[in-house]
This record gives structure tokens, sequence and C-alpha cells, in this order.
């Protein structure tokens, strides 16, 4: 790579978190749980849920208007909008397209990326090759998500993980050594029934038999996809490190996928790297999957937590399996 060649270089971050916030007292009446349990487990205190009449693409837009005025840009001048979303405001239109129109980003193809909670990283990784390529001069890449309408609240299993919210990331092409140095993503279907929402699709038709047995929620063995979880995360950090040319000592920050507390100390342990590196508010949000990531983002830049030149690395995992990696320079 040169220093003359085309990047996708992050202009703007925002992010929205619904108002209404469950904490774990909350769930104390809900379920069987305890806050203790919650707290050692995973590490979340509490999280933000949307109100019943909000979607995806409703969370999306505040996040979005943020990161285009950070970046000095009107949604006019959007060329691309991709949403990472696993709860689409509905299955058609895309809930891009949705976005577009509530921004009035005329111009802009839109579409979704479905991978779960490694659907920003995807998002990116798509957005990198439209921008490197010239096809596109800049693209608007959202993670949103509701995962509270597809959560079994009286299962004490999954409910108390997950959590609403959207973050966005302006990028814009530009030449020079900052931008995305790299991404790499990965995909394992075989172990498509660790975790996954069934309900509704093709293959699992809205029968009554099916919304009795409450199949439309998402179902996790989470003690498996804790395992793989680890191990997948630490390849693609290692990966990414690895094609760059990268040390532990060069990278001023990790965002990792905030799944759980327990994950992401595990990563940093068997990267080698100091647990401070990585950027943790997961006991605040909860895990809000494909928006995890810039959520994060947005916060940790916001804090001061890097800057103009510095290396972030951001690690994904998620259901599919998917999972993946990026190296950014600020
Ligand atoms: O974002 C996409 C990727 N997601 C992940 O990577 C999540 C990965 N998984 C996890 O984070 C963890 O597996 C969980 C937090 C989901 C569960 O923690 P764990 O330490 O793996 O617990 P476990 O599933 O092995 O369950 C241990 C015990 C069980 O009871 P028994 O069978 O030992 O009596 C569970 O029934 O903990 C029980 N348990 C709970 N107890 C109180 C499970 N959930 C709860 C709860 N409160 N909320």
């Amino acid at each position: 790579m040169t220093s003359s060649q085309m990047r996708a270089v992050i202009a703007g971050t925002g992010r929205f978190l619904p108002e209404k916030i469950l904490t774990n007292a909350d769930l104390e009446q809900m379920v069987e749980t305890s806050n203790q349990w919650i707290m050692e487990r995973t590490g979340i205190k509490e999280r933000h849920i949307a109100a019943e009449n909000v979607s995806a693409s409703d969370l999306a837009v505040p996040a979005a208007k943020e990161a285009l005025k950070k970046a000095g840009m009107k949604a006019e001048d959007i060329e691309l909008i991709l949403v990472g979303t696993s709860t689409p405001d509905m299955y058609f239109p895309s809930t891009a397209c949705f976005v577009q129109a509530k921004l009035g980003a005329s111009k802009a193809v839109a579409f979704d990326i479905l991978a779960a909670c490694s659907g920003f990283v995807y998002g990116l990784t798509t957005a990198n090759q439209y921008i490197a390529s010239g096809m596109y001069k800049n693209a608007l890449v959202i993670g949103a998500e509701v995962y509270s309408s597809i959560i079994d609240w009286e299962d004490r299993t999954t409910c108390v993980l997950f959590g609403d919210g959207a973050g966005a990331v302006v990028l814009k092409a530009k030449e020079g050594t900052a931008g995305i140095l790299s991404t790499h993503i990965y995909s394992d279907g075989t172990k498509a029934d660790y975790l996954q929402a069934p309900g509704g699709g093709s293959a699992n038709r809205f029968t009554q038999q099916f919304l009795d047995e409450k199949k439309y929620r998402l179902e996790m063995i989470g003690n498996r996809t804790f395992k793989v979880a680890i191990k997948m995360m630490v390849e693609a950090a290692q990966t990414a490190m690895k094609h760059n040319g990268v040390e532990a000592s060069d990278i001023k920050l990790v965002i990792p996928h905030q799944a759980n507390k327990r994950i992401i100390d595990m990563v940093a342990k068997q990267l080698g790297l100091d647990g401070s590196l990585f950027y943790m508010n997961i006991e605040h949000v909860g895990n809000t999957a494909a928006a995890s990531i810039p959520i994060a983002l947005d916060e940790a830049l916001k804090e001061g937590r890097a800057g103009k030149g510095d290396l972030i690395l951001m690690v994904a995992f998620g259901g599919g399996f998917t999972w993946g990696s990026a190296l950014i320079r600020l």
C-alpha cells in the first residue's frame, strides 16, 4: 500500500440510545436472576430499551445525523448508506431505505447488512471496498438494533444480556495514510443454531404453533458461543495486526464487540494486550449487537481515548457465526 492510495477515513461518528433504562434490579422483578449473577457473569448493570413504537431506523437516524454533523456533511451528499441490523424495521424494504428516506439522503444507494453482532464490521468492510474502488466518495455505515423486540422476557439466559441502540460512522475517501488499513471478515454457517432468531422467515413461517412456542424469539447456547467467540475474536485481531505489520504497542485503542466483559478480558489476555486498551461500555448498554462497536467508538472518541494518527483495532463476533476485525488509522 502506498500513501497515495484512496482510503476510507472516519470523518464523523454518532450514537443514539433510547431513554428508557432497564436495570438489573428491574430484571430481578421479571425473572429468577440477581444483580450479582449478571454483574459477575457479564459485566452488565443496565441497558437501554426502545419504546414499543420505536424501530431500528428510528434509532439509526439521530445517530446518523450526529455523525453527519461531525463530518460537516449534508445528508444529500451521502452516496452509500449501509445499516448493519438483525432487528430490521421489517423484512423489506431494508432499514437502510427507511433511514435514507428519513434523512432525505436522496442520492444514496441504501441496503442492509445482516451479520448479527458483526454487522458493523461487515458494513465497514463493504463500504471500504466501494470507496477504495473509487465507486463512491463517501458512505454512512450504521449499526442499529432493537433486540428488545426479539427477546423472550421470560428467558433469563438471554433477556439480561441485550439492549437497544444505534451508532453511525461517516466515511470519506481521502488519499494518505489515515483511514481503514484493512478489514478481515469470516463466517461459519455450520454453527447457526448456537445463536439464532428463527421466527417468521421462509423456513419457519408464522403459524399459531410457532407463535405459541415463542420461536420468533432469540435463542442462544450461551456457553458454547462464549468459547467460540473468544477464539475467533483473538484470531481476527491477530490477523489484522499481522497483515499490517503492527505490534501490540502500536495500538492505541481496541473497540471489541460488547457481548460479555469476561469475553473481552479473555481476548485481551490471550492477545497479550493490556486490558486498559480495550474500550468497555457494556456496563451501561449491554449487548447492542451490530450497534455495539459504533456506539463504543463514538463514546471512546468523544472521551478522547484516541486521536488523529492513532491506530484503532475493532473486533466483532456474532450469530451466523460471523466475526471479523478492522484496523483503522484515525
Ligand atoms: O453477541 C453475540 C455473541 N454473544 C456471546 O458471545 C455471548 C456468549 N455467552 C455468554 O456471554 C455467556 O455464556 C452467558 C452470559 C450467556 C452465560 O454465562 P455462563 O457463565 O456461560 O453461564 P451458563 O450458560 O453456563 O449457565 C450457568 C448457570 C446455569 O445454571 P445451572 O444449570 O448451572 O444450574 C444457568 O441456568 O447460570 C444459570 N443462569 C442464570 N442464573 C441467574 C443463566 N442465566 C442466568 C441468569 N441469572 N440471568
